[in-house]
């Protein structure tokens, strides 16, 4: 069912690979039962994020911020599922850790909204966007998991 094959990107920004929780977040996700079909540590490119925070080019903070998401390596991941998008933002919290409820990843782990130490898709449309531009289609795993018939 092509439901339960919803694909959200999620990355951990510089501070959360430099602060030591890329476990953290993986494990979230990976506990919910997520299923995860795609992972890499990268270097992003100023023209990569560029393209991938294109919508907010125009905001006083986007040199900031590619500043910041350009500071060092992050962590790339496609995680599918059943609500996937609308799920990875509950789990991540709002934008402003100050705004983020205790047990969500930005409410438990961050401070200010500069550092908010993990990025989620905002709908299934962006996720394809996002998707395609960190990821090659070959980097995409298929494969079914064991715990899917005690998930869904
Ligand atoms: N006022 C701000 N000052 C500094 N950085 C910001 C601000 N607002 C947003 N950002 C940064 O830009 C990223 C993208 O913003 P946005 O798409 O609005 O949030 P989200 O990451 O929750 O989807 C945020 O995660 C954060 O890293
Ligand atoms: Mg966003």
């Amino acid at each position: 069912m092509a439901e339960l094959k919803e694909r959200t990107f999620i990355a951990i920004k510089p501070d959360g690979v430099q602060r030591g929780i890329i476990g953290e977040i993986i494990k979230r996700f990976e506990t919910k039962g997520f299923k995860l079909v795609g992972m890499k540590m990268l270097q992003a490119s100023e023209n990569l994020l560029m393209d991938h925070y294109a919508d907010l080019k125009d905001r006083p903070f986007f040199p900031t911020l590619i500043n910041y998401m350009s500071s060092g390596p992050v962590v790339a991941m496609v995680w599918e599922g059943k609500g996937a998008v609308k799920t990875g933002r509950v789990m991540l919290g709002e934008t402003n850790p100050a705004d983020s409820k205790p047990g969500t990843i930005r409410g438990d782990f961050c401070i200010d909204v500069g550092k908010n130490i993990v990025h989620g898709s905002d709908s299934v449309e962006s996720a394809n966007k996002e998707i395609s531009l960190w990821f090659k289609p070959d980097e995409l795993m298929t494969y079914t998991s064991c715990a899917f018939s005690w998930l869904y």
